[in-house]
């Protein structure tokens, strides 16, 4: 199979998980004689250095061309007070945007192996295995009027949030899809007690599940969801909410797995007339320019990341389940990076990167 894929490795430790995850993946296209094309492009901090602006024409070009996009994180220092438009993470919310994926899905599970590395209780965190569906491609992300009007003691700053009843339907489809094949139960978050946003988010979601009659459906609120993922994460299989709050929710969830570095995710949206779905991986974490450059870096999120484009926009179900085992395998084998806490030295980035090959085979 021809694999086009589009690396943005992007900004601090983007850089270097990305190449672990680039890495998985010609290890696993030469094991399974898949032709890996491989180019790669300019988006975030890298990229206002380099042609003034985050979002570079030419990577849009790019990302409409592939396949599939693999990313590394973006943000840097430098910019944290340039103003929106020309901030890092702008690139990759304008990417997200005019790829169109509106559907986040952001896997959270214990392994076994790791629950020490989890500040909670092992009991509590033990047998977590839930995914997150974060819409995103709408909401107070991308809602107008925003901005900020300067005026003195009066100056104001609007954000808008809102949703589009299509837009709604949509990513709750890919939720139920998705539990359909997982253990049947959606959790759809919202804060309808107070916003009118929620309360039609609530109202579609109801009207999407009578299409799928065999997955279960209840609501939390949003403040209560962040509570019960402490205290029963265990009861959650697909939890569905719109963008900031899984935003949010998901850097949570993150605690439950012992570290952010852990967390893959994969952004689809619509297919393409080929057929192949239109999909952007990133790891869930940012660019950490605290520990860039030092090959400490967890590159598990990286490659998990590889494991759902394999899975998603390619559909070889047995190579991503060869690089998921071989994650599962590593963690148990100890050989982890700082993040995870390991008994021993901590490995590197590469050595991860190279212990999940070797674990492939
Ligand atoms: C994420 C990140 C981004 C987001 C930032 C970097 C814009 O936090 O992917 O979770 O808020 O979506
Ligand atoms: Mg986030």
């Amino acid at each position: 199979m021809d694999l086009n894929v589009l690396v943005l490795p992007g900004d601090g430790i983007g850089t270097e998980v990305t190449r672990q995850g680039v890495r998985v993946l010609r290890h696993v296209a030469a094991k399974w004689n898949h032709q890996l094309n491989l180019t790669e492009g300019l988006l975030g901090g890298i990229a206002i250095h380099k042609t003034g602006t985050p979002f570079p024409d030419e990577t849009a070009r790019l990302a409409a061309q592939a396949d599939a996009t693999l990313m590394g994180a973006f943000g840097l220092p430098e910019f944290d007070n340039a103003p929106p438009d020309k901030r890092p993470e702008k690139g990759l919310l304008a990417l997200r945007q005019a790829l169109g994926v509106y559907a986040n899905l952001r896997p959270v599970r214990t392994y076994a192996s790791q629950l020490d590395a989890s500040p909670l209780k092992n009991h509590l965190v033990e047998g977590a295995d839930m995914i997150i569906v974060r819409e995103l491609t709408g909401g107070i992300y991308y809602g107008t009027p925003r901005g900020i009007t300067e005026d003195g003691a009066e100056t104001r700053a609007v954000n808008t949030m809102t949703y589009t009843r299509r837009e709604i339907e949509r990513v709750s489809r890919m939720a139920f899809h998705l539990a359909r094949a997982r253990r049947r139960k959606v959790t759809s978050v919202d804060k309808s007690n107070v916003l009118e946003n929620s309360q039609l988010w609530r109202r579609v979601v109801i009207e999407i599940a009578r299409e799928f009659p065999e997955v279960e459906l209840d609501h939390l609120l949003v403040d209560n969801c962040a509570m019960q993922l402490i205290l029963n994460p265990r009861r959650f299989d697909v939890i569905l909410t719109e963008n900031m709050f899984g935003d949010i929710l998901s850097d949570e969830g993150a605690v439950l797995a012992g570290s952010i570095g852990m967390l893959p995710s994969a952004s689809i949206g619509d297919r393409r007339p080929s057929g192949a779905w239109v999909g952007l991986y990133e790891p869930v974490h940012g660019s950490a320019p605290d520990i860039a450059g030092q090959n400490k870096a967890n590159p598990l999120g990286a490659i998990g990341s590889v494991a759902a484009m394999l899975l998603y926009s390619f559909g070889l179900k047995e190579e991503a389940a060869a690089v998921d085992r071989a994650i599962e395998a590593v963690l148990e084998s100890g050989r982890v990076t700082a993040d995870l806490r390991p008994s021993g030295a901590p490995a590197t980035t590469e050595q991860v990167g190279e212990a999940v090959c070797a674990a492939i085979g």
